[in-house]
């Protein structure tokens, strides 16, 4: 018995990130345009990581706030009053180590070993993969592609609700689809889970990447204040800070003890330099978002354009968040096909399978870099493409 059959099934049996597979298999490769990725090419800007080296100096290297610096949650409030009019307050936010950390949290405060999560597909792999981890499992429920995009057919997840169902996963704008739920939808998943008592583990982390004016529309517009909804999000796609490893949760104020006894018992909190670095992001920041977003546009609208002109690719521009998760005619294995245009093309992309159900076929491609690499890209796909 090796010593790895001894270990917990559910962490024995945790899958592999599809997305990392074809990441070790091309990485390095001289010229290569790496789009597999779910983050951009930028590095933090300087207002950001001075505050956290200002810190840093300052010798802010002690345990911290569990729930995050009192100023940081006040700007986090502010932040959200901000962009989502609609007022918050400090104490409905704590601070915690990563949007990843945020959904372990979530998970671990309303699903146990034997429930069931409800969760949209395609999806970001990680949701999914952690509920596994705890013993809850995860029940997918496929979106639907046509011209007109991904859409969710509201009876298919009603009927995958069954009496051990503790939570609904609602990841809008999507990664790697790009669906974004407007209010109706959001409005009749929230009576959905008033209606069965379940929880709402709400993903808006890509609310400001939305290309149809203004932010995604959020559980924030459609909610009452005692619904049962945790909002977790993160600083890493909005600020460039993906390596920090910093997020946050919005919760009821009733529920702030609990979820900062589970930080004690996870991560014990963020480093307060780190801290620094994201209230700068929050407080100085909106410009820099502003502009991610507007290039953002620009890429999502170039590459579609480029890949809708070989007439053999089946896409639909997303209204949301940083990826275009498309279809080439006549390749159905998205594995292979994602080697292949790392040996050919010259171009990273991840493949659907690894986002589950309904991802088989697809290829994702992350958009959120400089314009003249997602041109050169896409005319390098579009080569590759032509030439099959
Ligand atoms: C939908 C979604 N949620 C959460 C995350 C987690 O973000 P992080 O752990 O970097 O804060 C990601 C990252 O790709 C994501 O795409």
């Amino acid at each position: 018995m090796s010593l790895l059959d001894d270990i917990r099934a559910e962490a024995r049996l945790a899958p592999d990130s599809g997305i990392s597979s074809i990441i070790d298999y091309g990485r390095g490769r001289p010229g290569l345009i790496p789009m597999w990725a779910g983050e951009g090419d930028q590095a933090t800007p300087e207002f950001i990581t001075a505050a956290a080296v200002a810190g840093l100096e300052a010798g802010e290297t002690f345990y911290t706030w569990q729930r995050g610096m009192p100023d940081l949650r006040r700007a986090l409030a502010d932040y959200h009053s901000r962009h989502f009019g609609r007022s918050a307050s400090a104490e409905e936010f704590l601070v915690t180590g990563s949007g990843m950390h945020a959904i372990q949290l979530a998970l671990q405060a309303t699903a146990g070993a034997g429930d069931e999560a409800v969760y949209l597909s395609p999806a970001w792999p990680n949701f999914a993969a952690a509920a596994g981890v705890m013993g809850t499992r995860p029940v997918p429920v496929e979106l639907t592609f046509s011209e007109r995009g991904w859409t969710l057919d509201i009876e298919r997840l009603d009927a995958a609700i069954t009496p051990r169902t503790r939570v609904l996963f609602v990841n809008s704008p999507s990664n790697p689809t790009g669906w974004t739920a407007d209010r109706e939808t959001l409005a009749a998943i929230l009576a959905l889970a008033r209606r069965h008592g379940l929880w709402i583990i709400a993903d808006e982390i890509y609310a400001l990447f939305h290309y149809r004016g203004g932010r995604a529309a959020s559980f924030l517009d459609v909610m009452e204040p005692d619904d049962r909804i945790i909002f977790v999000n993160s600083f890493s796609k909005n600020w460039a800070m993906t390596g920090w490893r910093v997020g946050w949760l919005r919760v009821h104020p009733s529920l702030q003890q609990m979820f900062e006894n589970l930080i004690q018992y996870s991560n014990s909190g963020v480093p307060q330099f780190l801290q620094r670095g994201a209230l700068a992001a929050l407080d100085q920041g909106d410009a820099f978002v502003a502009g991610q977003v507007e290039r953002a546009g620009a890429a999502r609208d170039l590459v579609c354009r480029i890949l809708g002109a070989t007439n053999r690719v089946k896409l639909s521009p997303p209204a949301g968040a940083f990826y275009l998760f498309f279809a080439i005619d006549g390749l159905p294995d998205a594995r292979a096909a994602a080697a292949e245009i790392v040996d050919k093309a010259n171009v990273g992309l991840a493949p659907g399978t690894a986002f589950g159900a309904g991802g088989d076929g697809y290829l994702r491609l992350c958009f959120h870099r400089r314009l003249d690499q997602v041109e050169e890209a896409a005319e390098r796909l579009a080569g590759w493409i032509g030439g099959r």
